[in-house]
């Protein structure tokens, strides 16, 4: 070996060893909790497993998997690291819009509606969706079956209380989206929080389902999975499509996130696009 190829075959090394640490982190999370993180999209992955490292003080990825089998209070902290939480009120209102205009409609259509909210993190999605069926006189017939992989998470969904300082920025959100109350109507201020109106998750079922390894669990209407899978790769994203599909009724809706598609999908031919710009698709087989 000429002494010039020594520092590429160490920069390979160093590689491929962080390769093999991380899928050894990974199955062992899997193994001993049952999180499958195998098929997220590794760059993301990679940066978030070494922020954590380094908050735990430990210096190689082997390090952080004997921490988080040893630790349950660390899985925790990785949990929340992975599956970023991030939401809002009426996130991307002119998806709310177009969901009020061509979405609604057709659930019209049915006399009971079933819709699934996948991925609803602490709840603010799920509080809009109820919003918009509320004011289209669809929520009393309607069950929201609002999921998420981390508990935490539901647990907040299910007190819908969300910080005041939000509500300004919130209610901007909701008249883009086409509301047209005062939304201060749906909450009450208190120290706690802006406490929203129980009446509108009175017909929601709030429950664990991990995406990566549960199965079908009804039929829906419609399923809003919005900014979920952009963390996954794209073996993981066909298992959602196909769980996705397996759960719609023909002619149910699928909405999305702006950064996710169902183009170049295995499915792609099985929906027709109702609203390219906010990803809504409609399944026609
Ligand atoms: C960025 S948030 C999106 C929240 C909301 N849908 C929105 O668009 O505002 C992503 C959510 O997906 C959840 N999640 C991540 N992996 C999941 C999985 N395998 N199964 C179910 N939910 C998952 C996370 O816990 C997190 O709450």
């Amino acid at each position: 070996m000429s002494p010039s190829s020594e520092p590429a075959l160490e920069a390979a090394e160093e590689v491929d060893r962080e390769d093999v640490e991380i899928d050894g982190l990974l199955e062992a999370v899997y193994r001993y909790y049952g999180f499958d993180f195998r098929q997220y999209a590794r760059p993301s992955l990679r940066r978030r497993l070494w922020r954590r490292a380094h908050l735990e003080k430990v210096t190689t990825m082997s390090g952080l998997q004997e921490r988080l089998l040893h630790d349950r209070a660390c899985m925790e902290h990785l949990l929340l690291d992975l599956s970023i939480n991030v939401t809002a009120m009426f996130r991307d209102p002119t998806f709310f819009l177009a969901f009020r205009r061509t979405v609604v409609p057709l659930l019209r259509t049915y006399p009971f509606i079933r819709i699934w909210n996948a991925g609803c993190s602490t709840g603010e999605e799920t509080h809009s969706l109820a919003i918009v069926l509320a004011e289209e006189g669809l929520l009393d017939r309607t069950r929201i079956y609002a999921t998420d992989i981390n508990e935490s998470v539901l647990v907040r969904a299910k007190e819908g209380v969300f910080p005041l300082e939000q509500m300004r920025a919130y209610t901007e959100n909701y008249l883009a989206a086409g509301g047209t109350r005062a939304f201060s109507e749906y909450y009450t201020a208190g120290y706690e929080g802006a406490r929203f109106d129980r009446s509108l998750t009175d017909g929601v079922v709030f429950s664990r389902h991990n995406l990566a390894s549960d199965g079908s669990f009804n039929e829906f209407h419609a399923i809003i999975c919005r900014n979920v899978m952009i963390y996954f790769d794209t073996k993981l994203q066909d298992r959602v499509h196909d769980l996705f599909h397996e759960s719609l009724v023909r002619f149910g809706l699928l909405c999305l996130g702006q950064k996710e598609s169902i183009t170049f999908t295995s499915h792609a031919d099985d929906y027709k696009v109702v609203d390219a710009a906010d990803r809504i698709f409609r399944k026609v087989r």
